[in-house]
């Protein structure tokens, strides 16, 4: 097997590009497991570190727990040992994909043509290609020109632009900000979607929705719609479950800064790794990456004026507040906020979703962007981890694009609004002239009803 493997790397170093060598996943599996004891938790551990097993929730051996799921990938040749082990120990196991690549083979889109795709107007219920989605930023400009603007936030490892999209009514009077981004672990394909999505409605309802439209006149969205570009784009080409960024370590032997590990909030403490060929490494510093320090550095030059900071991720159906690496109880009002946003998720399709830090639903992890922008002084600061909880994981089904968009979309809004009315209280009425007279009528019909 490691001999066959050396050749596809090799050979994909040899002939990039053209011919896609695509990592394949044929009847691997991942499993859902719960350790009772501790006996089982320690073997559990051993486990997935002799047999380099792919954990997907928690993503390091040492946050397994008792009590807590563990659900793992475990490659189509290491099925039967794996779990003739697992028998042994007594832990008793449940599939929760019976075929890895099924489940990527169809949350590819089907053969579209490139032009229906542009002149019939984008499909937002599909995953998209980086290629597909540079262009759709470029189209969403053009057509918006008097609302979205196109800027770039700086260049990837391997050179590829970062953009931004800036959502503005014009005005005159100075405006706040939110900040959202979109694809800070390639995987997540469900996160760029979001973005997507989210564009779109905003631009589709500003006029007839009264939320909208009223903390539109306050503030303006900032929105990068993929942050990891290069990872992205490495996992439509060569890996569909690769989730950093593509710097390469050690002579090209291992690859990638965890992104949501590489920020200057308790940074290499916890819940990340120094090991440059873990899912969770952080770096060598704190952004190292020229995607994380590209993001903190315009984060920084506006943080006066970003109220909000909004970072999009799958899976768990959970809101996490700052800090995440702490055990510390959460600011009141941002645990308040995260539960309105919450409740108004699940009145769309009855999804739950959990709120908290990361201790309480998730597991610990430092460097995180949540908590830095929350350090420097960004008073509200979110992280989603959208839909499923580990039926499909990170290859969650095209079908389930649109109810996601449409949920999280609520929960998106409702924090813009709480932030919003909480800073523009007296909402955007302009004190025109007729306004005022209006004012002032009231009063003295008021007035007089009461004498
Ligand atoms: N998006 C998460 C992260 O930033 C990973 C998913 C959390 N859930 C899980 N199943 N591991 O690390
Ligand atoms: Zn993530």
């Amino acid at each position: 097997m490691w001999f066959s493997l050396g050749i596809i790397f090799s050979l994909g170093i040899l002939i990039p590009g053209k011919f896609s060598l695509k990592l394949q996943y044929d009847r691997d599996q991942v499993l859902h497991i719960v350790p009772e004891t501790f006996q089982q938790v320690q073997h559990l551990q051993l486990l997935c570190s002799t047999l380099k097993l792919d954990l997907w929730k928690p993503l390091l051996p040492e946050d397994i727990k008792t009590g807590e799921e563990l659900h793992i990938r475990v490659p189509a040749p290491l099925l039967q040992q794996v779990k003739g082990s697992l028998d042994q120990h007594m832990m008793s196991y449940r599939v929760l994909i019976p075929d890895v690549q099924k489940l990527v083979d169809q949350s590819l889109p089907r053969e579209r043509s490139h032009h229906r795709q542009v002149s019939g107007g984008y499909i937002y219920t599909e995953y998209h290609p980086m290629e597909e989605i540079y262009e759709w930023m470029t189209q969403i400009q053009n057509n918006n020109s008097e609302m979205v603007t196109q800027h770039i936030l700086g260049m990837t490892f391997e050179n590829r632009p970062m953009y931004y999209l800036k959502i503005s009514q014009p005005s005159n009077k100075p405006k706040k900000i939110i900040w959202m981004d979109c694809g800070i672990h390639a995987r997540e394909w469900i996160s760029p979607a979001f973005c997507q999505w989210f564009v779109k409605e905003i631009l589709q309802n500003y006029k007839s929705d009264p939320k909208i439209s009223r903390f539109l006149q306050n503030l303006d969205l900032y929105v990068l719609p993929v942050l990891n570009v290069d990872g992205y784009l490495y996992s439509w080409k060569k890996d569909r479950l690769w989730r950093k960024n593509r710097s390469p370590f050690e002579n090209g032997t291992c690859y990638g800064i965890d992104l949501n590990r590489n920020f200057n909030a308790s940074w290499g403490t916890i819940g990340a790794s120094f090991n440059c060929s873990s899912d969770v490494f952080c770096g060598h510093r704190p952004e190292e990456a020229p995607e994380s320090s590209a993001v903190a550095q315009f984060i920084r030059s506006k943080k006066s004026d970003i109220l909000c900071y909004l970072t999009i991720h799958s899976y768990g159906q959970l809101i996490l507040i700052p800090y995440g690496f702490t055990t510390k109880p959460p600011n009141e009002e941002l645990m308040q906020v995260a539960e309105e946003a919450a409740a108004a998720l699940a009145g769309k399709y009855g999804t739950n979703y959990k709120v908290g830090v990361p201790s309480s639903v998730l597991y610990s992890n430092s460097g995180s962007s949540r908590d830095w922008a929350h350090m420097i002084g960004i008073p509200f600061s979110f992280t989603f981890e959208l839909r499923d909880t580990g039926t499909h994981g990170f290859l969650l089904p095209t079908d389930q694009i649109q109810p996601t968009c449409e949920e999280t979309m609520l929960a998106v809004t409702t924090i813009i609004d709480y932030v919003d009315k909480k800073y523009f209280p007296g909402g955007a009425v302009m004190l025109t002239s007729s306004s005022l007279g209006l004012t002032l009528c009231l009063s003295i019909v008021f007035t007089w009803m009461v004498s």
